[in-house]
């Protein structure tokens, strides 16, 4: 059985560690969870690692080497999105586990340590935040997070002590010493630009920014049949306009996107006006000023439109994570290991976000995609093959040798 063969075998293995339904439900702090880490600690002690569980939730393997060597930290998330696929997420700890594999019992050789995560939660999907274990490494994690609760009422803290985890000490988890050389990322691509240049792996430059805004259109509510159309003061007749306005301007800006992604309409029944709206607008991109510029001349757009409909307009910025780049000699690092497997060296940029993205306030990033089928993710039918996460793996183990050889 090839590496990538073991690792397909593996992930359908773990794909069990789900809640029932269509594809992979996978939540932070969950019997599933749990399930999950009882199998990626099997797969870290197959390497030779060392298994800890940190305060964050965040499953640790560690090499036995390590001590005062520079440490290479190689991981993703084992959470998934709601009915997501296979890949997303844990296919980056599957392939850690092997590429550290390679190491194993050589040790002493290696002028580095290596230290695989697994961590708990990057889809934000169950509690309104996310990367909280990347974030506790990194030392910039808000401890208000922890009151946050989910849709059943379950604060993050109270979900993870009953994982076994003290909240308070996950603040406490920022990592000093010894010097950390490293963070590399395997995670499939998301998108179908590798499937386009028929590449089974490509080199992420840089990971987006995200601003997300909640905006609320208020009117009047009416009687459908009886107040005349004209001085109606209809939300949803202003955010439709809104919705159209933000979709036509972004199609025009190749490096940004832009999404309405939640629409709720008040009173929302057939026989009445609308007279509030309540909608989100996320915007993505590599440029920070592009993106801010962007945020701002939609905040104009969404006056004017209330300005010309009568209606009152709140505009309310809620998320905002600056794009990071991709440390320039990780991706050389990369790229020489996929010249080494005889593939062109494609490079581009990440539209979703990763661990890698908090992970950059602690150490130079890189990052490696790999080809999906069709470019889905977050379905069911997400679908890497064994022989593309084969070329990543070897293209990690020469990017780790070479950063090794730089550290002698
Ligand atoms: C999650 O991965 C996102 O990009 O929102
Ligand atoms: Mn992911
Ligand atoms: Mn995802």
């Amino acid at each position: 059985m090839t590496d990538g063969e073991l690792a397909q075998a593996r992930l359908h293995e773990i794909a069990e560690a789900s809640l029932e339904g269509p594809g992979v439900t996978r939540l932070p702090w969950t019997r599933e969870h749990r399930d999950a880490n009882r199998l990626i600690g099997i797969w870290m002690k197959d390497a030779g690692l060392d298994v800890s569980l940190d305060a964050a939730g965040t499953l640790v393997g560690r090499s036995p080497n390590a001590g005062s060597k520079p440490l290479i930290l190689l991981g993703s998330h084992q959470d998934s999105v709601r009915q997501g696929g296979r890949y997303d997420g844990i296919m980056g700890i599957a392939l850690a586990c092997l590429v550290a594999r390679r190491f194993r019992d050589r040790w002493s050789d290696l002028p580095v340590a290596i230290s695989v995560l697994a961590f708990a939660d990057e889809e934000g999907v169950r509690f309104p935040t996310a990367l909280i274990g990347p974030r506790a490494l990194a030392g910039t994690l808000d401890p208000s997070v922890f009151e946050l609760a989910d849709a059943d009422g379950i604060r993050m803290s109270d979900a993870m002590r009953d994982f076994g985890l003290e909240s308070e000490r996950a603040s406490a988890l920022a990592m000093r010493t010894p010097p950390v050389k490293a963070y590399l990322e395997c995670h499939i691509e998301q998108g179908p630009i590798l499937e386009d240049n028929a590449l089974p792996v490509g080199v992420v430059t840089g990971i987006c920014g995200i601003t997300r805004i909640a905006v609320t259109f208020a009117g009047e509510t009416g009687h459908a049949g009886t107040v005349p159309m004209s001085g109606r003061r209809d939300a949803l007749v202003g955010a439709a306009q809104f919705v159209d306005e933000v979709n036509r301007t972004v199609s025009n800006l190749s490096d940004l996107r832009a999404t309405v992604g939640q629409f709720d309409v008040r009173p929302n029944v057939v026989n009445a006006i609308p007279n509030e709206v309540r909608l989100t607008l996320e915007i993505r991109g590599t440029d920070d000023v592009n993106r801010a510029s962007f945020k701002q001349e939609m905040h104009q757009v969404a006056s004017r439109i209330a300005n010309t409909a009568d209606l009152n307009l709140i505009w309310t910025p809620t998320y905002d994570q600056p794009a990071i780049a991709c440390d320039a000699a990780l991706r050389r690092a990369l790229a020489a290991g996929v010249r080494q497997t005889g593939h062109r060296v494609l490079e581009l940029p990440s539209g979703a976000t990763h661990d890698s993205s908090a992970m950059a306030d602690l150490c130079p990033v890189g990052m490696l995609f790999v080809r999906c089928r069709n470019g889905v993710s977050h379905r069911p039918d997400e679908f890497a093959s064994a022989d593309d996460m084969a070329v990543a793996i070897d293209v990690c183990e020469t990017a780790i040798r070479g950063i090794a050889d730089q550290t002698e």
